[in-house]
């Protein structure tokens, strides 16, 4: 792609992946993109690379501004290889001796990641740096999304480059939030729950830590997907409230079936959840993506799950499933446990062990129906929306 002046002298290189389908387990059915930036200043500065197979693409783009040779600076605010695949391609283009900046973790974690000896510049929290006219200063943001993650604050454009933070995979031909609209945010909304969702309480302390620094921001750059022009804040406040996990009237039934019993079951939950006024989404594992069932939880106040019993334990997608959210800690849920059975019927004490680990409130000890449902023996299912409904939020 084309750079694009994103402010004077300030540019937006990134390269737009149409294609990629799986980001580490995560469905990006929209592609994404992974953002790199030219300040050209007294110093001319990089901030940031892109995936391994990009490398040539984006020393292509930085061609377009000037020679990548005269590149002084590189940033690196990020250690994953999305972000520093290319890196080795563009050091040994720009000169393996320009210094790089990056946090003291970022010196340990690129140094494992690559042998080349480079001029890291371990930067500390708040360090600035002078690029001639402008300044730069940095931020440590751990775990936003790595321990080495940092923001760089273009202090003069007001400019936050915020690496993962309020990224979106999403590869389209809009750069900017106004040019997509709404229709961003959902973007926004499945990123945030699919890799930042465990750090939320980390995430908060960030943003009231950004908010006493009195930080003026006109645009936030993240490494993936637009840039927030048009109203950052409103980024920033999605995240506070995606942070904070407030439960909502609303239920994620979340399953698989092997013969229509345990989804019989789930939509007799989901359909008694809707006549008590509650939303409810039955969610099947084998149709919707895990990343997808994930988005719809974070702000659901209930997750029922369901499995039928397969060999004495879960049925795989469920277990997936189940090892997949266990690891992003969403928090503040009821939840509770159902699935169909022939003989010996473990599922549903095995979802609740899952359940009591992640510290949802078990609110039942769950519904099991032999073989094949019928109107009678779905009545427990019924029983079971009506009283979770009752200990939702209105
Ligand atoms: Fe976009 Fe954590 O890398």
């Amino acid at each position: 792609m084309k750079p694009i002046e994103i402010a004077k002298d300030v540019y937006w290189l990134g390269v737009v992946d149409w294609n990629v389908r799986d980001f580490h387990g995560y469905s990006t059915y929209q592609g994404s993109t992974y953002n790199s930036f030219l300040i050209v200043d007294e110093k001319i500065t990089l901030i940031d690379a892109v995936k391994k197979e990009f490398a040539d693409e984006l020393l292509e783009s930085i061609s377009h501004i000037v020679d990548p040779k005269k590149i002084d600076f590189v940033v690196s605010n990020h250690t994953e290889m999305d972000h520093t695949g290319g890196l080795p391609r563009v050091m040994h283009r720009i000169g393996e001796d320009k210094p790089i900046y990056c946090s003291k973790m970022g010196q340990k974690n690129l140094s494992k990641h690559f042998l080349q000896k480079w001029n890291y510049q371990p930067v500390e929290n708040a360090g600035e740096l002078s690029i001639g006219k402008r300044t730069l200063t940095f931020l440590e943001t751990r775990m936003v999304h790595w321990p080495d993650s940092m923001f760089t604050y273009l202090k003069e454009e007001k400019i936050l480059f915020s690496s993962d933070g309020f990224g979106q995979h999403y590869a389209g031909p809009e750069r900017f939030d106004d040019q997509v609209g709404d229709a961003i945010m959902e973007h926004a909304k499945k990123y945030f729950a699919n890799i930042l969702l465990l750090y939320a309480p980390l995430i908060l302390k960030l943003i009231e830590k950004i908010t006493e620094m009195g930080l003026e921001i006109d645009m936030i750059c993240p490494d993936h997907g637009v840039m927030w022009r048009q109203d950052p804040a409103k980024i920033i406040n999605a995240y506070v409230g995606w942070c904070d996990q407030k439960p909502k009237r609303k239920a994620v039934i979340v399953y698989d079936t092997m013969w229509h019993s345990t989804e019989k079951m789930a939509e007799t939950i989901a359909e008694t959840f809707i006549e008590e006024g509650v939303p409810a989404i039955p969610m099947k594992l084998r149709e919707c993506h895990r990343s997808d069932v994930i988005t719809e939880i974070i702000d659901a106040g209930a997750v029922i799950v369901g499995s039928p019993t397969l060999n004495n334990g879960l049925f795989p997608t469920v277990a997936d499933f189940l090892t997949y959210m266990k690891g992003l800690k969403p928090l503040n849920k009821v939840a509770a446990a159902f699935g169909s059975f022939g003989w010996s019927g473990e599922a549903v004490k095995l979802i609740n062990q899952e359940l009591e680990v992640m510290k949802f409130d078990v609110v039942d000890p769950g519904v099991r129906i032999q073989y094949v449902p019928n109107e009678e023996s779905l009545e427990p299912c019924r029983e079971l929306a009506r009283k979770i409904a009752k200990v939702l939020p209105d």
